[in-house]
């Protein structure tokens, strides 16, 4: 049976750019100017309520059943067709109002990361994965609630780490009673290795089931891996990887300062890049997407 949200609990940030806002309280660049210092505190005052209340939801509602569930429902792929570029332009019709801070649409985020990729000289299937990265974001225009589509990732099966960001909100997930999933190792055991371990759902496992035969793997890992702070970052979870996990999670760090640090005020000339992007799709993925 579905449990029924309501529209609080399906949209408790005023915009789903909040999340990442607040990663980056916690994670500042290190050459961060002053003045985006001083507005990021600022921020922190007005929204952090919203973004606490969002992590309760994510944090009580994505157990390992629910996972199951959405992946289910999800997986199918049976609610649209169309090219990669559409799918892109109808992420772009995901418009959040009142967040005055926020200038930059969805389609700028994704081009200002890949540009920024473009520019350091990386491979082309690289400066793909960041224009793409965040298209799995479409499931919010299905109606999924922000919690089931965006904020940080981690996995489930087996005990949370206090190194997630708001831990003490585990307390509300049933697989916290659970015995088959509540102890360090859950269903799962030492080294197993991350494609052997389900992650909370949401906009980065969306997309990599989307992607998975198409793209390399160190792309694969950036898609799948990209809001799992408490791995990339904190390195909580290193008793479920493997040697393979630790050699393509390099990549997935190397992805990270794109995808968090290229907002930038001036936005991207859509369509002269347009035609660069087109084709870098056409070489790798198919002439259409289901989602
Ligand atoms: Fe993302
Ligand atoms: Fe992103």
């Amino acid at each position: 049976m579905k449990a029924s949200f309501s529209e609080k609990e399906i949209n408790p940030l005023q915009s789903i750019e909040q999340w990442e806002d607040d990663v980056l309280v916690r994670y500042p660049a290190a050459n961060q100017p002053a003045k985006a210092k001083e507005e990021y505190r600022n921020y922190e005052d007005t929204k952090r309520e919203s973004v606490k209340e969002f992590y309760r939801l994510n944090h009580t509602y994505q157990s390992y059943d629910f996972v199951t569930e959405k992946k289910n429902e999800f997986l199918k792929f049976n609610r649209k067709e169309m090219p990669v570029w559409n799918a892109m332009e109808f992420l772009n019709t995901l418009v959040d109002d009142s967040d005055p801070d926020i200038e930059l649409d969805q389609l700028q985020h994704l081009l200002q990361t890949a540009e920024a990729i473009r520019r350091d000289g990386h491979p082309d299937w690289f400066v793909l994965t960041g224009f793409i990265h965040d298209m799995g974001k479409v499931l919010c225009l299905f109606g999924e609630p922000q919690w089931a589509v965006v904020g940080d990732t981690f996995p489930v099966g087996c005990k949370f780490s206090d190194k997630v960001v708001y831990p003490e909100f585990f307390s509300h997930n049933p697989d916290i009673d659970n015995e088959k999933f509540n102890t360090k190792y859950g269903i799962y055991s030492h080294g197993c290795g991350l494609r052997n371990v389900t992650m909370s759902w949401g906009h980065d496992e969306y997309l990599y089931q989307i992607t998975k035969d198409y793209l390399p793997e160190p792309a694969l890992y950036m898609i799948r891996y990209h809001s799992f702070y408490a791995q990339h970052r904190e390195n909580a979870y290193e008793h479920l990887m493997d040697d393979h996990d630790r050699e393509m999670f390099e990549w997935v760090k190397k992805f990270n300062p794109y995808d968090l640090y290229s907002k930038n005020p001036v936005p991207p000339n859509v369509k002269e890049l347009k035609p660069y992007y087109e084709a870098l799709i056409a070489k790798y993925l198919p002439s259409t997407v289901k989602l």
